[in-house]
């Protein structure tokens, strides 16, 4: 089969190549997948890099989240599911067999079916964002009739959270820097988008009522302004470091009686992930989850593809491994 990959950290252009190599047998409690798209995401660049550097084991295949369907199975996993439509999610955690290639190696729990009339491209797009955007939503309790306010809700994360909360039932405020990501985010079915770039935004938000929940991907940045909207005992729910760490307000925080909480897909349990994927596929059988605009890039092009998402592409980057 063809494969990309990598065997040291460094430039895409300098240490992705396409080869072709053996197609994996699927292992015990392991499912193979024959690949339609591969969704890339900013973990996937900065592993690759060395930004954050995740071990190699000899050679590592990139990318977490793919789609595509069920062509055999290993040992104690139900062969029934064989020809089963699948999105997959941290398949190369820990793992050298990511999904950009034509087929992949994924434990079982790991796959989860496409609802009938799912497309492909959304599926390979909702591993690492949806499940992210999940467990900020719902690692303090339910959001049902609360006020969240999603930072960046055109990114990929904060598309999902936006149409996750809205699925649970929250009232959903949403920051932007301008009007085509404003456009995006009133699609995802924000109640309320706000330019994070104008001197009103506290304003604008406050004037929708307090903020219970803040999904934050700009933790420094957007402090303040999430200290002025929120009522206390909120929490604050930062999924991403910016290059720089902030300095804490603490009797700010104090005053507002302020929760803050941490995410790193990477570490959340089992139990977590899997309830995640059943929220997940609850919302996309009752049509709650939608795509991002999609940039295909051929599997040849992958380096090009992974710069894209480092450039900050608006959209959802996928390869296409055929
Ligand atoms: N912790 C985890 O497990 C986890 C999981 C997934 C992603 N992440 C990280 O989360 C970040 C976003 O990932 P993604 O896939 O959603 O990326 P993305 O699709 O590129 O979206 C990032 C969005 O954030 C917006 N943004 C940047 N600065 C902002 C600010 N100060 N306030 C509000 N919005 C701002 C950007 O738009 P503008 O610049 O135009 O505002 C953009 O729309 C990445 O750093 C990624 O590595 C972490």
């Amino acid at each position: 089969m063809r494969a990309a990959l990598y065997d040291r950290y460094g430039a895409g252009s300098d240490v992705l190549r396409v080869e072709e190599i053996e197609r994996p047998e699927p292992g015990p409690g392991e499912v193979r997948v024959q690949i339609e798209y591969s969704g890339v995401n900013p973990t996937d660049w900065k592993s690759r890099s060395g930004a954050t550097p995740r071990p190699i084991d000899g050679a590592q295949i990139p990318h977490h989240d793919g789609a595509g369907l069920i062509d055999a199975v290993g040992d104690g996993v139900d062969p029934g599911r064989i020809g089963q439509r699948v999105w997959t999610y941290l398949a190369a955690a820990g793992r050298k067999w990511g999904t950009a290639a034509q087929w992949t190696v994924v434990p079982d729990k790991q796959t989860v079916p496409l609802p009938d009339g799912v497309s492909a491209e959304l599926g390979s797009s909702l591993g690492v964002p949806a499940i992210t955007a999940h467990r900020c939503l719902t690692a303090d309790g339910p959001v049902e009739g609360k006020t969240v306010l999603v930072a960046g809700g055109a990114g990929a994360v904060g598309h999902y959270a936006i149409e996750l909360a809205k699925f649970f039932g929250a009232r959903v405020i949403t920051t932007v820097s301008g009007p085509e990501k404003a456009e995006l985010a009133r699609k995802a079915g924000a109640d309320l988008v706000v330019n994070y770039r104008e001197p009103s935004a506290s304003e604008e938000i406050s004037s929708f009522g307090p903020v219970d929940r803040i999904i934050e991907l700009a933790l420094g940045a957007n402090l303040q302004l999430d200290l002025a909207v929120l009522h206390p005992g909120s929490q604050i729910v930062t999924y991403a470091a910016e290059a720089n760490d902030p300095v804490l307000p603490v009797r700010a925080c104090m005053n507002a009686n302020l929760v803050l909480r941490f995410v790193l897909l990477y570490g959340v349990q089992p139990d977590a992930l899997e309830r995640a994927a059943a929220d997940i596929t609850a919302a996309l059988t009752s049509g709650a989850l939608t795509e991002l605009p999609v940039y295909k890039f051929r599997l040849d092009d992958i380096a090009a593809a992974q710069d894209a998402v480092q450039s900050g592409v608006v959209g959802k980057v996928l390869v296409v491994p055929a």
